[in-house]
């Protein structure tokens, strides 16, 4: 049996000193049930990583889906460790700003002008910042998550802390629900300065509604902007906005652009983004070479290596294996499988007596257990290899017909070793 002292210890000292012991809420104890799961990982190399106890994991988290070649891939790690010998930040900007503005530029067919950030928040912010001067509106509709500022934060329950003035202007929308994104614009008729939307999370976008929002957007005086923190350089290499053939005004990239490397973007139309000489986006850190090394080596590879294809084949047969599974034994109930390959979800439903949480906190007692790290999603990356995926389907096919036996016995509680996860914060 797997243990977990060594993590639950530390995450003891770390609460000490951090505020619930981490940087991320999606990495903390509100997200691994308590008893039956690490809460540190020292090492991490291609698909794989380590905990604080020395458990090995297939990572199916890929570090929030920042990582999408794999951890220390051998090119970015090459570019990276050039990069620092001549340095890491400057008195001025080094050429490599440019080469990956460049890059970006070829590939994104929204991009013609580019930002850098260091976090999907900075460019979701910096993008909502340019809509705002260049329609002189001050209203945003939002669907999906777009990161941890006050401008969009406050539209959600975790709004602690942001002022209601700011909370106000922003209008939350659900997808693929056009008669509500117009009853939104309407509402407020001339007062928007953006849609700020994640092209595809959990569903897929019905036929024609991505075009359709961009139309509305567009007589509604407003600016679409597609986050792109996660779709970015994963369903394509010019992202979803290449996948489903619908350019955006602005599009925000984070996660996938350096394989980890903390480097996001803000990217767009020339006579939008242009403004960004007047609008105030900077920081010391925003022309990091390391970073921009990282990413650099990132996208080369994207265009000489077949990544895409074989994230999406790697991913499609976690969805085709996970659906069968679930199919075979009778599971619909319980278990649905959705999202893009190269980002699919494993949905748990309230049913046969117990709550979602309930189940999804046995799942990943029982996934974990048997070394599979996720929290209800597969971030698919180019170092998951054929037997990884066959190691998953292996866990699901042991834990999913397990579940369902406790769920029909009505003895899912006795079979968790530990409290079940609580419902806090969901976004999509
Ligand atoms: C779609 C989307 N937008 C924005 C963000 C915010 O990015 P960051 O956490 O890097 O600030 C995230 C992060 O999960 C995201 O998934």
């Amino acid at each position: 049996m797997r243990r977990f002292t060594a993590s639950e210890a530390y995450l003891a000292r770390a609460e000490r000193v951090i505020p619930l012991g981490s940087q991320t809420f999606s990495k903390s104890r509100t997200q691994y049930p308590f008893g039956v799961s690490p809460y540190f990982i020292t090492r991490a190399q291609g698909a794989h990583c380590w905990d604080l106890d020395g458990n090995e994991y297939i990572d199916f988290v890929s570090s929030l889906a920042s990582v999408t070649l794999g951890y220390n891939d051998p090119d970015v790690t090459h570019a990276v460790t050039e990069q620092l010998q001549s340095g890491v930040i400057f008195s001025l900007p080094h050429p490599i700003e440019a080469e990956v503005a460049e890059l970006i530029c070829e590939l994104v067919p929204c991009a013609e002008l580019v930002r850098f950030g260091k976090n999907g928040s900075d460019a979701t912010a910096g993008a909502v910042r340019v809509a705002r001067a260049f329609t002189g509106h001050d209203r945003v509709a939002v669907c999906g998550y777009h990161g941890w500022q006050d401008w969009y934060i406050g539209s959600t329950a975790r709004r602690r802390g942001v002022p209601r003035a700011t909370q106000e202007l922003t209008h939350s929308v659900p997808y693929n629900d056009l008669d509500a994104l117009r009853a939104v614009l309407v509402s407020h008729a001339g007062e928007f300065a953006a849609v700020v939307i994640e092209p595809m999370n959990v569903a897929a976008p019905r036929p024609g509604y991505l075009e359709a929002v961009k139309s509305l957007t567009h007589e509604h005086g407003a600016l679409l902007v597609f986050d792109e923190t996660i779709t970015g350089f994963r369903f394509a290499k010019g992202g979803a906005q290449e996948y489903f053939g619908v350019t955006p005004d602005l599009a925000t990239f984070g996660k996938g652009l350096a394989n980890g490397y903390p480097v996001s973007a803000v990217v767009g139309r020339r006579d939008v983004m242009k403004l960004m000489e007047e609008v105030f986006f900077s920081f010391t850190f925003g022309g990091e070479a390391l970073s921009l090394a990282a990413a650099k080596a990132t996208l080369t590879k994207l265009k000489a290596q077949p990544v895409i294809p074989t994230l999406i084949a790697r991913g499609q047969a976690i969805v085709d294996g996970t659906r069968s599974i679930v199919e075979a034994n009778g599971l619909a109930d319980v278990f649905s499988v959705s999202g893009h390959p190269t980002w699919s979800f494993l949905n748990i439903a309230d049913a046969r007596g117990a709550t979602a949480f309930e189940i999804k906190t046995l799942w990943m007692q029982e996934t974990l257990q048997r070394g599979v790290l996720s929290v209800g999603s597969h971030n698919v990356n180019y170092a998951h290899s054929e037997s990884d995926i066959a190691a998953l389907l292996q866990a699901y096919a042991d834990v999913l017909p397990m579940i369902g036996k406790v769920l029909d016995q009505g003895t899912l509680r006795q079979a968790l070793r530990c409290e079940p996860l609580v419902p806090l914060f969901k976004v999509r």
